[in-house]
């Protein structure tokens, strides 16, 4: 499975970059907008900085929602560094959009997935990757990890290559229940990977291994 930062701060990208399993980066509108980054050169650059701290694929996300505009935006984000993949939302104009890409061989990923109706668009448009939300989902007291296993069942059954990418993760679990039913990749808050670090019997053991070596040293 590969691991996702879902963030665009760079010191969280640089931590989780050192721990040596981070695989790529997402972004979106809000978590740029975080950062205090909205004037169109300074979100380049912020691009830019962000594939210079990773070497894995880094989801920039369109703003417009026509089909002439994404295209545009699209193809400035794409030229930027060979790592980044288009971001496009799952509208009609969107599908459109990520078809045209797909024939130019840009990468895209397929936002704001709610439904396995809406996967299986993206993935015939040939959609690089799709980010179903699935925190979002459960947050509405549905089943998130659900959608996820509906949709690689779907892309198994007919070879789909779009890769799955959980989106919306909201603790180390949801990671777990991903890998567990086959998502290529789970994007992530830190918090949510350093959780998967956690267990007490690793911390009282180490302690007791510790202490035993301090004693036997007399
Ligand atoms: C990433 O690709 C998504 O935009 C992000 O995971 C959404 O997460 P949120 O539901 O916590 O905003």
């Amino acid at each position: 499975m590969n691991f996702f930062i879902d963030t665009a701060n760079l010191e969280q990208i640089k931590e989780a970059a050192q721990l040596g399993v981070l695989d790529g980066v997402t972004t979106n509108p809000s978590l740029m907008a975080k950062e205090g980054i909205s004037e169109p050169k300074a979100v380049l650059q912020h691009y830019v900085d962000i594939c210079n701290l990773v070497d894995g694929p880094v989801s920039a996300e369109v703003i417009s929602t026509n089909f002439e505009g994404m295209i545009k935006e699209g193809e400035e984000l794409a030229a930027l560094h060979k790592n980044i993949v288009v971001k496009v939302p799952m509208i009609a104009e969107g599908i459109k959009a990520i078809k045209y890409f797909s024939d130019k061989g840009i990468k895209t990923n397929c936002t704001l997935i709610f439904s396995a109706g809406q996967a299986l668009l993206a993935a015939k448009a040939g959609a690089t990757m799709v980010s179903p939300f699935i925190g979002r989902i459960d947050d509405i007291n549905w089943d998130g990890v659900q959608l996820i296993e509906q949709i690689v069942h779907i892309y198994q059954n007919y070879g789909y290559a779009t890769e799955v990418l959980a989106a919306s993760i909201r603790n180390p679990l949801h990671i777990l229940k991903c890998a567990e039913i086959g998502a290529d990749i789970a994007t992530c808050p830190l918090s949510s990977i350093m959780g998967l670090f956690n267990h007490p019997l690793t911390d009282i053991g180490l302690a007791k291994f510790l202490a035993d070596h301090k004693n036997s040293k007399g």
